[in-house]
């Protein structure tokens, strides 16, 4: 708009359709050469309108595919991979699934590629429950997790391990881990999955589990979208819990807080849930922490002042059913009895395992009415050694955060002998490592600049403090950068690559290979 007002002596209306007719028999001729006719598929392509294709939530990359296809059935999947493998290394075109765009830095992104619209495939694919001693559900992998969470509690079943979000899809959160307050226990999703379909770089539909084809079904785990596009899963379920009490209690000593987040999540009768946030009120705008809580002795909370000082709130649930509501109090009172917390802080509240489940979706509602929610994301998310976690949370929380109004920090620890080591995934070394999370929403510019320089920051200092901190949801933009993430496992990451998708066709968005060159 602003081009033409400027340079209204040079566009005359005749040259303007000119331009605009030859800007489309360009585009045209682009379409074919991407998507022939001769490529059969019950689904469709679309060449504009894709803008949306261009957008993720860290709304900090944007960049236009060629085309997006809506796929209908797995095969329309494969023979898309496969006619762009058959274009050759030269073609430079690349291929991306796209879950529900929740990706902070374009990974679910393919400039002048193709991106497949994996909730499209949904509409040809039932969800089927499976009952038992091991009861599952196949889903497909576009499916999002509160669709799958509705569909199971019709049969009072339910997956084990979630996100904090439900709002993404199964696709997206298995080429990632899927971490939640759930991973201590049963471990992060993709320690629930017990088979995949798949269809690789080289276009081929494969069934895969621990059992059968299981390199590739391990290397798909964690990893990144690099090595297929998983089409359906089958997930893990169990008996779903009706109500949890929902608990959260404060903290103004770290290494006490923490102290008490490994106790829980090692003993033998705990929790169902634990996980944390940090605090900071230095600027003394009220933070929302215990809204919707109901202190337990209201007077005593309502004399609690925090001046001012960082706090760390431990979040715990417990789940019940409403007919043994009464054990259920004793219970909780005998898990907080052992608990070291600011004795005023404790507030509790009673919801639905649904109500519960979804809770950032209520959140999401909230910042949609005030504009909050399509802004840009700057988030950052590490896992830190046990070992080393007193050491950053001193300089970190203590020095670097100057508060948390834009959006949570959540840190709670895990233990890794719920992780299978043969996923792709990148771990610290330690057997307890924290999860923290920065998740600010930027409100203008110059704030999107101190969230990136504060950042890069806690990232120089994990470096120079050598503190063996590993990026979750990583993000790097240099192979150099990739193999020191990966360390040892890099050469397994590579060799998958090679096997599974030699072209490096895949997920482009996550910059790990690059297309046009080779991939070694
Ligand atoms: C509000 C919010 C809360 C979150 N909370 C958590 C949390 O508690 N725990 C946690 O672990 N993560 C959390 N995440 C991160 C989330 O797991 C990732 O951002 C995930 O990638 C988003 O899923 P998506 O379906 O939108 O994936 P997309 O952004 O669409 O895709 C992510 C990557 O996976 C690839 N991909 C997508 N679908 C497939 C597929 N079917 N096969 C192969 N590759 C595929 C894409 O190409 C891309 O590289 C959260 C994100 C948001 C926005
Ligand atoms: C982690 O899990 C392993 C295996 O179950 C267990 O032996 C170990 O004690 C756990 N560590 C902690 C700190 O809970
Ligand atoms: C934040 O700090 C101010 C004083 O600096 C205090 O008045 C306020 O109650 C604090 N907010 C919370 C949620 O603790
Ligand atoms: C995974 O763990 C097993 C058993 O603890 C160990 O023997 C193996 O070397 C580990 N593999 C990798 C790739 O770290």
């Amino acid at each position: 708009m602003s081009f033409m007002e400027r340079s209204n002596i040079l566009l005359t209306p005749n040259l303007l359709i000119l331009l605009v007719f030859f800007c489309m028999v360009i585009k045209l001729s682009l379409c074919f050469t991407v998507i022939p006719s001769s490529l059969k598929i019950q689904g469709s392509f679309s060449f504009h309108g894709n803008e949306f294709a261009a957008r993720d939530f860290g709304n900090r990359y944007h960049f236009l595919p060629s085309a997006v296809l809506r796929p209908k059935k797995v095969s329309d999947i494969a023979s898309t991979v496969k006619h762009v493998l058959q274009m050759g290394p030269a073609s430079g075109l690349t291929i991306a699934a796209r879950g529900h765009g929740h990706s902070l830095q374009g990974q679910s992104q393919a400039p002048q590629g193709i991106v497949i619209n994996m909730e499209s495939l949904i509409s040809g694919q039932e969800m089927q429950i499976h009952r038992g001693r091991f009861p599952f559900v196949d889903v497909s992998a576009g499916e999002l997790w509160i669709n799958i969470l509705h569909e199971c509690l019709k049969y009072g079943l339910a997956p084990k391990s979630w996100t904090d979000y439900l709002h993404l899809t199964v696709g997206g959160t298995l080429s990632n881990a899927g971490i939640s307050g759930q991973a201590f226990r049963h471990g992060p999703q993709i320690s629930n999955v017990y088979q995949l379909e798949v269809v690789t770089g080289k276009g081929e539909v494969v069934v895969c589990s621990a059992e059968k084809n299981a390199d590739l079904f391990h290397g798909v785990l964690g990893g990144l979208g690099q090595f297929g596009i998983i089409t359906r899963a089958r997930i893990a379920l169990e008996p779903a819990p009706k109500m949890v009490k929902w608990i959260r209690v404060l903290y103004s000593d770290f290494s006490t807080f923490s102290r008490d987040q490994e106790n829980l999540i090692s003993a033998e009768n705990t929790f169902d849930y634990i996980e944390g946030l940090v605090i900071v009120n230095k600027t003394g705008l009220v933070n929302n922490w215990r809204s919707s809580f109901s202190p337990e002795e209201p007077e005593q909370a309502s004399k609690f002042v925090s001046d001012g000082k960082t706090l760390f709130c431990l979040e715990l649930t417990k789940n019940f059913d409403p007919q043994e509501s009464d054990n259920i109090n004793q219970e909780i009172k005998f898990l907080l009895s052992k608990l070291n917390y600011i004795p005023s802080t404790l507030f509790v509240t009673e919801v639905s395992y649904t109500k519960f489940l979804d809770r950032v979706h209520s959140a999401e509602l909230k910042l949609r009415s005030k504009g909050l929610w399509d802004l840009p994301h700057p988030w950052l998310n590490l896992l830190v050694p046990r070992s080393k976690i007193n050491n950053f949370a001193e300089v970190v929380f203590g020095n670097m955060l100057t508060d948390t109004n834009n959006g949570p920090v959540l840190v709670y620890p895990v233990n890794k002998s719920k992780w299978d080591n043969k996923t792709s995934v990148v771990l610290p070394e330690e057997d307890i490592f924290y999860l923290v999370a920065f998740l600010p929403h930027a409100a203008e510019n110059d704030g999107l600049q101190n969230f990136l320089s504060l950042n890069k920051r806690i990232l120089d200092f994990c470096e120079a403090a050598s503190l063996g901190v590993k990026q979750y949801l990583p993000f790097y933009t240099t192979q150099v950068e990739w193999r020191r993430h990966f360390g040892a496992r890099w050469e397994t990451f590579v060799q998958r690559k090679l096997a599974y998708d030699p072209l490096a066709i895949l997920a482009p968005g996550q910059r790990v290979f690059q297309r046009s060159i080779s991939i070694l």
